[in-house]
């Protein structure tokens, strides 16, 4: 069975864009792949973060994971700093990984120009990245878009690495990314994609009441401003989100009634909101059942990282000696 590794960073609460976007893949995948899910909290100490606030937020994204149907018996699922192989073959990495390739990353150019003094652990971001990957030999990674240039780069370091120090083999394989047709999910203002930090999104763990009072103000197409005004469904972001959540003949009653103007914004969004609740109830009930039992997502987590550290120890070995480390006995 070909290997999947993926990451997520601990966001926090995982909301309806990251569920549709990715979560939902993952857990498609886990039928068909041998997957090693991780929450990377290692990722996430590359600005100024509360020590408190991550460790919660890493908490609520395994908790929403496997709410969200992440079966801990099908994959392995784990916190990245559980394994601490993860932060030693970054290291190692940086041996083969030039200066002008972390550079030269978008993503890199982009948040380094919001610091006054830029952390290196932000110019080193994708050789950890490298390293979460490669540490399991994964095959092929579910990836996003904004992703895929690092992705590029870990095969890159992969490739430097087998011609220095694989010894006339190639010990990595070269991961493949692997795009899914991914669903891009506006965020509640209508325009830009949702994003906890942007404050427009909808977590999946919300209860009905919040969801609402968030929907209720939500933006629609902007030409409907009197409720009698007929509107253009594929000007509305509560269309888009109907696409994701409403039934076929729904997203069809819904812009025949929006053209129409038979249906005021309100009574669209109501249905919206039936019909995300129907689909979000059962993972909300999954997630409370969890948080009631603690005791269950520690023991779960544990055995993730003992699964995932057999795995990482055999590597970290091998790489050690093809690198020349000394042996330990
Ligand atoms: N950088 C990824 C993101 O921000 C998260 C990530 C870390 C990841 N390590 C990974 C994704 C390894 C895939 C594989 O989304």
């Amino acid at each position: 069975m070909p290997r999947i590794f993926s990451g997520i960073q601990p966001s926090g609460e995982l909301h309806i864009g990251n569920w549709l976007g990715a979560v939902q893949n993952w857990v498609r995948l886990q039928q068909t792949y041998d997957c090693i899910y991780c929450v990377v909290d290692l990722h996430a100490i590359t600005g100024k973060y509360e020590p408190a606030a991550l460790q919660r937020r890493t908490w609520e994204m395994a908790v929403g994971l496997l709410a969200a149907g992440v079966d801990p018996n099908r994959v392995t699922l784990f916190v990245q700093s559980h394994v601490p192989e993860h932060a030693e073959l970054q290291w190692l990495f940086n041996a083969v990984t030039p200066i002008g390739e972390l550079e030269r990353m978008t993503q890199f150019k982009d948040k380094s120009s919001r610091f006054e003094s830029v952390p290196a652990g932000l110019l080193n971001y994708p050789v950890l990245m490298a390293a979460d990957i490669l540490l399991y030999r994964a095959d092929l990674v579910p990836v996003g878009e904004d992703q895929v240039q690092h992705l590029e780069l870990t095969r890159e370091i992969c490739r430097k690495w087998n011609a220095e120090f694989g010894g006339g083999e190639d010990y990595f394989p070269e991961p493949k990314p692997l795009l899914t047709q991914a669903k891009r999910v506006m965020g509640l203002d209508g325009q830009s994609k949702m994003s906890k930090s942007l404050g427009n999104t909808i977590g999946i763990l919300e209860p009905p009441e919040e969801v609402w009072a968030k929907l209720r103000p939500a933006k629609t197409d902007p030409a409907r401003v009197r409720r009698q005004d007929p509107g253009t469904p594929e000007n509305c972001n509560i269309y888009a989100l109907h696409g994701f959540f409403s039934p076929p003949e729904t997203v069809a009653t819904v812009a025949h009634n929006c053209r129409t103007a038979a249906w005021g914004c309100i009574e669209c969004k109501k249905v919206l909101s039936d019909n995300l609740n129907a689909q979000l109830d059962p993972i909300r009930a999954r997630a409370a059942e969890l948080s009631a039992h603690p005791e269950t997502v520690v023991e779960l987590l544990g055995d993730g990282a003992e699964r995932a550290r057999r795995i990482a120890r055999e590597t970290m070995r091998e790489v050690r000696e093809r690198m020349g480390f000394l042996a330990r006995d």
